[in-house]
């Protein structure tokens, strides 16, 4: 979701107000996507570069957020809509933290469609962490090294269990993946469009699926 600062800036606005209008541009772009029978949409709230961001911008963020979760999460459950979250939200405190587990433990039921929010998130530190648990499981001897396979791997994602990547698309003219999903988007079809994060919605979102239908996806095959 890039581009909410250039946004901003174009009018003369400070950034708080580029993600104000970001948030209004998830709001249409789920609407949208449940509406288009979309199985998992997953939004980068925020990466773990993020903290680098003025502490102003981070707490606006975490209130805007938070603000969110209140404002919406009723009309989220009605509409069958599921939250998942990925990354490490424990930096943002206790009660975002509280508020967010909250609201996956509200929608755990629903099954229309899966909102996966990564905040705090970074793919690098998904696969060390991965490592990490592969190594100590080798170490106590409940695991053959010859048996780490990319299924295992996989099992150990924070994505486990959801279906594999199918779309990629980022906002704003940049030409990135950004530590986002590196492992889950070895076969996803990348699109980048120019549009700011907080001009998107059903009408870019429609055609990021009509484009995404255009694609010959051969997985390595011919
Ligand atoms: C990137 O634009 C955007 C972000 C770092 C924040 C995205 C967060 C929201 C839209 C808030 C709402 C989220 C939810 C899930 C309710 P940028 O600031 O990097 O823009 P720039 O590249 O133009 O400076």
């Amino acid at each position: 979701m890039d581009g909410n600062g250039r946004w901003a800036a174009a009018r003369g606005l400070p950034r708080s107000a580029g993600h104000r209008a970001g948030a209004e541009a998830v709001r249409r772009t789920l609407r949208a996507a449940v509406e288009a029978g979309v199985e998992v949409l997953t939004l980068y709230a925020f990466s773990s570069e993020n903290w680098r961001r003025s502490e102003e911008e981070v707490s606006d963020l975490k209130g805007l957020m938070l603000y969110y979760i209140e404002r919406e999460l009723d009309e989220l459950a009605s509409e069958g809509v599921r939250l998942r979250l990925i990354g490490d939200p424990s930096p943002f405190g206790p009660k975002l933290v509280a508020k967010l587990e909250r609201a996956v433990a509200q929608t755990a039921a629903n099954d229309r469609l899966t909102l996966v929010v990564a905040l705090n998130y970074g793919s690098r530190a998904e696969f060390a962490t991965a490592a990490r648990r592969l190594a100590e499981q080798a170490v106590s001897g409940t695991l053959d090294p010859a048996e780490i396979d990319e299924q295992r791997i996989d099992g150990l994602m924070q994505t486990a269990g959801l279906p594999p990547l199918d779309l990629l698309i980022r906002t704003s003219g940049e030409v990135r993946l950004s530590n986002f999903l590196l492992w889950q988007s070895a076969y996803a079809e990348l699109l980048f469009v120019e549009t700011l994060w907080p001009d998107f919605g059903g009408d870019e979102l429609k055609s990021a699926l009509a484009e995404f239908a255009r694609r010959q996806r051969r997985f390595g095959g011919r």
